[in-house]
């Protein structure tokens, strides 16, 4: 039998403890699984990391596992699924709103091609409010994010937020 490649797409701007219970968890629907972060070439730079700055972490963040592969695609998700033979997309799914987001991306990834399934998992529950964009947020802003990323992505995080210092508040 054929090996069963599964795909996880997103940002990874950077890659959250939320993210990676979902890819663990996607080792028991697939043989193998890639952590695929997406980007245009025209903003390569963009977000906290640039496009191999968030690979290398992922790559990081799973080295024990040999199962799971750190890649990056630029262009469509079904172009670079069919590229390496995935047969899954797997997403979580945090929300309302992000299903409502997620469903309709399945769905247009389903028309644009037939073969390729989206199979959604909730989140752990300890990690259902944990996005990357907050992360960066609290980072930027001289909040700890300890408890929400990975160490390796944690010393990242600190080194490019090292110069942040928190806005003086109204409540101090
Ligand atoms: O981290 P995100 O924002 O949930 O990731 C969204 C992502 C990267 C999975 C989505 O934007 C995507 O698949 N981009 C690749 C371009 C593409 O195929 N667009 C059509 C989607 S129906």
């Amino acid at each position: 039998m054929s090996e069963r490649i599964a795909l996880v797409p997103g940002s990874f701007d950077p890659i959250t403890l939320g993210h990676e219970d979902i890819v663990r968890r996607a080792l028991a629907l697939a043989d193998h699984v890639i952590v695929a972060v997406a980007y245009a070439a025209q903003s390569q730079k963009q977000g906290m990391f640039t496009v191999d700055e968030r690979v290398e972490l992922i790559r990081q963040v799973f080295a024990e596992e040999p199962r799971i592969e750190a890649a990056s695609f630029q262009g469509l998700l079904v172009d670079f699924a069919k590229a390496r033979g995935a047969t899954v997309v797997v997403k979580g799914v945090r929300s309302v709103a992000d299903f409502e987001y997620e469903m309709q991306m399945a769905m247009m990834n389903r028309r644009l091609l037939p073969s390729l399934d989206t199979v959604v998992l909730s989140p752990a529950p300890e990690q259902a409010f944990v996005s990357a964009s907050l992360v960066r947020q609290i980072a930027t802003l001289g909040g700890d994010v300890a408890p929400f990323v990975s160490p390796p992505v944690l010393t990242q995080i600190r080194e490019k937020a090292g110069g942040a210092t928190r806005l003086p508040g109204a409540w101090t």
